[in-house]
């Protein structure tokens, strides 16, 4: 079953784009942040989507902790910072798919459009057997390797994702993607997923880099209790979401359900902060300044990066400085820098032909801890 070991193909910053995000940082925006910490410092992202702190403080060799309420962020996170191989990940999902039981499809029109049946069948016993036991590095790694390959476009050579036409984004909701193939007479093609498994593994854990002590929890971080986290942190870069940008489990539906959620799409999600106003919204941020500034050492840095979306009016700055003057705890603000105009997920949408609209500016917040 084991295959010879190929050589590297990939840098060491591959593997953190293993599964897209929405709003997620490049990799360069934490790693600017972390140059001179030391390797005994410890750094916490109470907010870590799919893990871009907690894999750049992994890249210069620094211990950290990220925390995020999507079990779709927390299990991406989770398998950039688990220490294998291509060949231990290629073997994991050839062991899983050795076992061809019989397995209950999903039924129904989008389900059969959106996978070619063998495909389908494939997907669901890798899904069956992570939900069993996913505690092994190379599973985890599986598991978050699976969540990007999921869905995405289709190219017209060896197929990089296991889906019909998609953005590798997001999920497309089920009524439109199926009336999106249907006019189009897009039927799904058989993709072998070893195959696929095999090439991407290759690619995104070719390179191996330092090996860290790291947790990545699935948790609110309102209510959390920080300090059973067994480290006093030094430094925290975060990205709260935007004011309004509620989405992140409902777009990424199709993850979900592979995580174990429901075959639909679900809208509440009571783990995620709310966003019914900009008040209540900068309450909730402030009680997680409060409950992360409560497990920092004195002198501790923080670095917020925070925009706006164009449903919500309300001023993204304001709504910052708020939150911060609202945790009426030992924050002080340093600096507050124009980050910007993002333009996350507009390519991705684009293969869809759905546009979404320019974000507005983007700010970064510099905090200090006081002793
Ligand atoms: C802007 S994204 C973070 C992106 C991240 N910087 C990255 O590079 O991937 C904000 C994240 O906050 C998470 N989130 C929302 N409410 C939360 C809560 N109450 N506790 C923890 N995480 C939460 C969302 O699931 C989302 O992943």
């Amino acid at each position: 079953m084991r295959s010879k070991p190929r050589k590297t193909l990939s840098k060491p910053d591959a593997r953190n784009a293993i599964c897209p995000y929405f709003t997620m940082f490049p990799l360069s925006v934490p790693s600017k942040q972390l140059r001179g910490v030391g390797s005994s410092e410890w750094v916490l992202d109470p907010f870590c989507g799919r893990g871009t702190t907690n894999y750049a403080a992994r890249l210069i060799g620094i211990p950290s902790v990220g925390i995020d309420s999507s079990p779709i962020a927390a299990a991406i996170a989770e398998g950039k910072m688990v220490d294998t191989s291509p060949e231990a990940i290629e073997n994991a999902c050839l062991e899983i798919l050795a076992n061809n039981d019989d397995v209950d499809l999903p039924e129904g029109e989008f389900w059969g459009l959106c996978y070619h049946p063998s495909t389908l069948k494939a997907i669901v016993l890798l899904r069956k057997a992570l939900l069993q036991d996913c505690s092994s590095p190379e599973r985890k790694a599986l598991r978050s390797l699976l969540l990007g390959i999921l869905h995405g476009p289709r190219n017209k050579g060896v197929p990089s994702y296991l889906s019909n036409q998609m953005p590798r984004t997001y999920a497309a909701k089920p009524d439109y993607a199926v009336r999106f193939w249907t006019e189009r007479q897009l039927c799904p093609a058989p993709v072998e997923v070893a195959n696929v498994v095999s090439r991407k593994a290759q690619y995104y854990f070719a390179s191996t880099p330092p090996k860290v002590p790291f947790r990545i929890i699935c948790a609110d971080s309102r209510v959390l209790d920080f300090s059973k986290l067994g480290a006093r942190f030094s430094r925290i870069v975060t990205s709260p979401p935007y004011f309004g940008m509620r989405t992140y489990v409902p777009d990424q539906w199709l993850r979900w359900w592979f995580l174990g959620g429901p075959e639909t799409v679900v809208y509440r999600h009571p783990d995620q902060i709310a966003h019914s106003s900009a008040y209540e919204f900068a309450e909730q941020l402030a009680c997680i300044w409060r409950n992360v500034a409560g497990a920092c050492l004195p002198g501790a840095k923080f670095m917020i990066r925070f925009g706006g979306i164009h449903d919500r009016k309300a001023n993204p700055k304001e709504i910052m400085l708020s939150s911060l003057r609202e945790a009426k705890c030992q924050l002080r603000l340093l600096t507050v820098r124009s980050a910007g105009l993002s333009s996350v997920g507009k390519r991705q949408a684009e293969q869809f032909k759905r546009t979404l609209q320019t974000p507005i500016e983007e700010f970064d917040f510099h905090v200090r801890v006081e002793g």
